[in-house]
């Protein structure tokens, strides 16, 4: 193993120190407002900032002194963050339980860069595959590509699930405003049969392309709905009885890294972009995983998209820690879920194209920091993995910030900004929309942090009987991103910066944020309970009472297709 990677004990009881000490420092600053922060240091808002590849990071709203700063600071490097990162980066083995290496960044970097995995340098590979992407996309945008019969492609459906689609659906839908409108991209994941039928039902055959995403080429959603798409092409255009390769051949690729999977599902591999074992599923998006962005988008949005993950990567291995914006969110992230007691984060993209931003976030943090053991095996000792979720401003106003503004529970919020509309319009008054927009963005983070006293509830004339409903505590922290614009380049940066962030964590948690063992148990178990579904006599069942009876009940109540 390499030395980088195990935890000699010496560093355990500095991390051990560091973690008290920030215990002890909790317990003194827990009596301390943001509103009293904020007036001891007028200052605050312009100093408590940073910034890299177009994104603004403000945490000054984060209940944190300069002191804390420190201490996490301290912290981070008792548990070598600096060296963790720079062995990321060099290809080393880090995700030690699957004995591979975490090289996502190698997807994005230039040309002429360097990442060696097994003493080989991949980025000749990488830009080898978006090549191909490149000339496949624009021939499918041209109209080049024709279906079997001869029509050009209309609609584009990606299928693949986890990483193989969040990051998809989650970038087409960030970027529409920069797709292509002639094409119409859909996105099927779930086994649910429903979720194949809605995303077909009004779509012609010879104009439809399918997208098949599994890195592994396994898993059972994908290969199933895989299996349902070519019946359906075969049904309206070939030979539903033969597996009719011509037809397949002009209405299916494949992106992945099991070639004989894709060969053995009927895919030709030369229709086949590949990808790596040292690319995690939802680190993928970047990959040829982004293919669908790409036809969306057009190759030099998408190389735009990538120069923006590059620029976060450069930054967050270049920056020192004080001034690195995903160490600075990681560090946080720390803070509130440790040492402040938060369980979850609330992602509020202040943007109606990242309306699947947070979806695509709880992969990417809860798959990769849920986890209860560190790198050696041991259980670890604090909460790992908050857990993420959220909905796109202004919406969730109107729903579940009543409770982060006046619950009981702490809740941490990234607000998420541009400067400038995609859409701009006017408002009724003659004002502009998207001022309108964020300006809640941030009257919400102002109000979060300063709440509004008693007093000042008193003072308004509010009946007495009332003051405590309408008083706010504040003291709720806010991290707020601003940029200037969302385009390829800024959801690059944002999407490098979340990753980064998850990575510091992991690494202050000491545990494996590039595996998913996780998700094993319950795929083990679907697959017997499906055989005892299935069949024909009335099984043996061996679960608990509850499975048993669950089964038994569904089995007299389903109506098995024909
Ligand atoms: O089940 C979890 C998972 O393995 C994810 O990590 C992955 O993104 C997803 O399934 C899909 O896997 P694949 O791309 O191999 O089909």
């Amino acid at each position: 193993m390499n030395s980088s990677l195990s935890i000699p004990s010496s560093v355990a009881l500095v991390w051990r120190s560091q973690w008290h000490a920030l215990q002890a420092h909790a317990e003194q600053l827990g009596p301390r407002h943001l509103s009293e922060l904020f007036a001891a240091d007028p200052l605050r808002g312009e100093r408590l900032q940073a910034e890299a590849a177009g994104l603004y990071l403000d945490y000054s709203k984060q209940r944190v002194t300069d002191e804390t700063l420190r201490l996490l600071l301290e912290l981070a490097g008792a548990c070598s963050l600096e060296e963790r990162i720079a062995a990321m980066f060099h290809g080393d083995k880090i995700n030690t339980t699957e004995d591979r290496a975490v090289l996502h960044v190698a997807l994005r970097a230039p040309a002429d860069a360097q990442f060696c995995v097994d003493g080989r340098n991949i980025v000749p590979d990488v830009q080898a595959v978006l090549e191909r992407m490149a000339i496949f996309a624009e021939s499918v945008r041209s109209g080049a590509w024709t279906g079997h019969t001869g029509k050009r492609v209309r609609n584009v459906i990606n299928i693949g699930i986890g990483g193989s689609d969040l990051g998809p659906v989650m970038a087409y839908e960030a970027l529409r405003a920069y797709s292509r409108r002639d094409l119409r991209f859909r996105f099927v994941s779930n086994v649910d049969s429903t979720d194949f039928v809605e995303a077909t039902r009004d779509l012609d055959p010879a104009e439809t392309l399918f997208i098949v995403c599994s890195k592994t080429f396994s898993t059972l959603e994908t290969l199933t709905n895989a299996h349902a798409a070519r019946d359906w092409c075969l049904q309206a255009l070939g030979d539903a009885n033969v597996a009719d390769r011509r037809v397949v051949a002009k209405h299916f690729v494949a992106v992945s890294t099991n070639a004989d999977g894709v060969a053995e599902f009927g895919i030709d591999t030369a229709q086949m972009f590949g990808f790596w074992d040292w690319v995690g599923g939802r680190y993928s998006m970047d990959s040829a995983i982004g293919l669908s962005t790409m036809l969306a988008v057009g190759a030099d949005h998408f190389r735009s998209m990538l120069a923006g993950f590059y620029a976060m990567d450069e930054h967050f291995r270049t920056t020192p820690l004080h001034r690195n914006l995903p160490v600075l969110m990681g560090l946080l992230a720390i803070w509130n879920a440790n040492f402040l007691g938060a369980s979850t984060v609330a992602v509020l993209p202040y943007e109606q194209y990242l309306k699947r931003f947070p979806a695509y976030l709880q992969q990417l943090t809860m798959e990769s920091n849920g986890k209860h053991v560190t790198l050696n095996g041991a259980r670890v000792h604090c909460a790992t993995g908050p857990i993420y979720w959220g909905e796109p401003g202004t919406n969730g106003q109107h729903s579940f910030y009543q409770l982060i503004h006046q619950g009981t529970r702490l809740i941490p919020c990234d607000f998420i900004g541009f400067c400038q509309a995609l859409n701009p319009m006017p408002d009724q008054h003659g004002g502009d929309q998207h001022d309108l927009l964020m300006a809640n963005l941030f009257a919400q983070s102002e109000a979060l942090a300063f709440g509004k006293s008693a007093d000042q509830v008193k003072a308004e004339g509010t009946p007495v009987a009332q003051v405590p409903h309408r008083t706010f505590e504040g003291n709720r922290p806010s991290t707020t991103l601003l940029a200037a614009r969302l385009d390829p380049y800024t959801l690059g940066a944002l999407v490098a910066l979340y990753e980064h962030s998850v990575f510091v964590q992991g690494i202050i948690w000491n545990i494996d944020s590039f595996d998913q063992w996780g998700v094993e148990l319950g795929k083990a178990l679907a697959k017997r309970t499906a055989a005892e579904i299935a069949s024909g006599e009335d099984p043996e069942l061996n679960h608990d009472s509850s499975t048993n009876t669950l089964i038994r009940r569904y089995r007299r109540q389903r109506v098995p297709c024909t």
